[in-house]
């Protein structure tokens, strides 16, 4: 029997809702038992375990203001994805979480944010985004700079168009390679930053989440762009196994990012090797 507050001990969730978002990509919404909030914040993760199989760290995509439900997307890329990507809903799964450090939105209130993502980069992103449209008086100017490999990849299409037709934000698209059947933007994310205008870099902040090949590419346009270190917040993604600071999975020389992350402020983590 595990201690009540154990810090390995699952919750029990149900999948109520789940359907494929690209080839690889399956969102899931999942329910805790007695309708519990998770309680994150916007850039936590979880991790999901399946009985017998594993567990894995996943972030939580939905806002905290989603009550008795949370959404994540998982790509199935070994055995535990490939494994949840096998259940249906009314199927069952562990929680432990939520764990890590998350976007200061309280702290940011008042600022112009800037919201960068590339690929599945999108699925923590989007709980910050959903919590600021959600507060949407309580920010400045919202731009979201999104990229995706190729058509195939784009998550949650509906909210992209809805996002590309808001007035009160401006969102800007891109895919790396194109196609006929796409009107939009064709480059890498970067290419996006240039059609951003009258940008006041001392009152925004940067959200960057994305693939690692992306990270350095989008802080030197940023710094272009006059951003400071410390107003440029990156997530980041590392090998995980425990969640909670006990099995060294993730260490980035003294960092446990499952601890001191996934969310950095980029000044503090400047002078860690590796870590971009
Ligand atoms: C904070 C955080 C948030 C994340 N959020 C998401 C998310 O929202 N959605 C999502 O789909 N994924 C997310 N991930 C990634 C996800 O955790 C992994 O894809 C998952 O753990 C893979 O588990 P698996 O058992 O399916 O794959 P595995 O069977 O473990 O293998 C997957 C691949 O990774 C390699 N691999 C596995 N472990 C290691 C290791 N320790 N060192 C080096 N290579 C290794 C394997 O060789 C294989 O190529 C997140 C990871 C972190 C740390
Ligand atoms: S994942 Fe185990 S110490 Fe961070």
């Amino acid at each position: 029997m595990y201690p009540e507050k154990s810090i390995y001990l699952p919750q029990v969730a149900t999948i109520t809702k789940a359907n494929m978002m690209t080839k690889v990509d399956r969102y899931f919404e999942f329910e805790l038992e007695g309708g519990k909030d998770l309680g994150h914040k916007p850039g936590q993760f979880a991790e999901i375990s399946i009985p017998g199989i594993g567990e894995a760290p996943i972030s939580i995509s939905s806002s905290p203001n989603l009550k008795g439900k949370f959404e994540m997307v998982i790509r199935n890329v070994g055995v535990v994805t490939n494994a949840l990507h096998n259940l249906s809903v009314g199927s069952t799964v562990g929680v432990r979480g939520p764990y890590g450090t998350h976007f200061p939105m309280e702290k940011l209130k008042g600022r112009d944010l800037v919201f960068v993502s590339g690929g599945i980069g999108l699925v923590p992103m989007r709980s910050a985004i959903h919590y600021a449209l959600e507060n949407r008086k309580d920010y400045g100017r919202i731009m979201i700079l999104f990229g995706a490999r190729d058509i195939t990849q784009r998550l949650f299409v509906d909210e992209l168009a809805a996002w590309s037709k808001q007035s009160d934000i401006e969102f800007l698209e891109t895919v790396d390679v194109g196609n006929p059947d796409w009107k939009g933007n064709v480059g890498v994310i970067t290419t996006l930053f240039s059609k951003i205008k009258d940008f006041h870099a001392a009152n925004t902040t940067a959200f960057v989440v994305g693939p690692p090949v992306m990270y350095k590419f989008v802080i030197v346009e940023l710094f272009k762009m006059d951003m400071s270190k410390s107003n440029i917040i990156v997530s980041l993604e590392r090998h995980m196994k425990c969640g909670v600071g006990k099995c060294g999975h993730c260490q980035i020389n003294r960092v446990y990012v499952c601890q001191e992350g996934p969310v950095f402020a980029l000044d503090a983590i400047s002078e860690l090797r590796e870590a971009i």
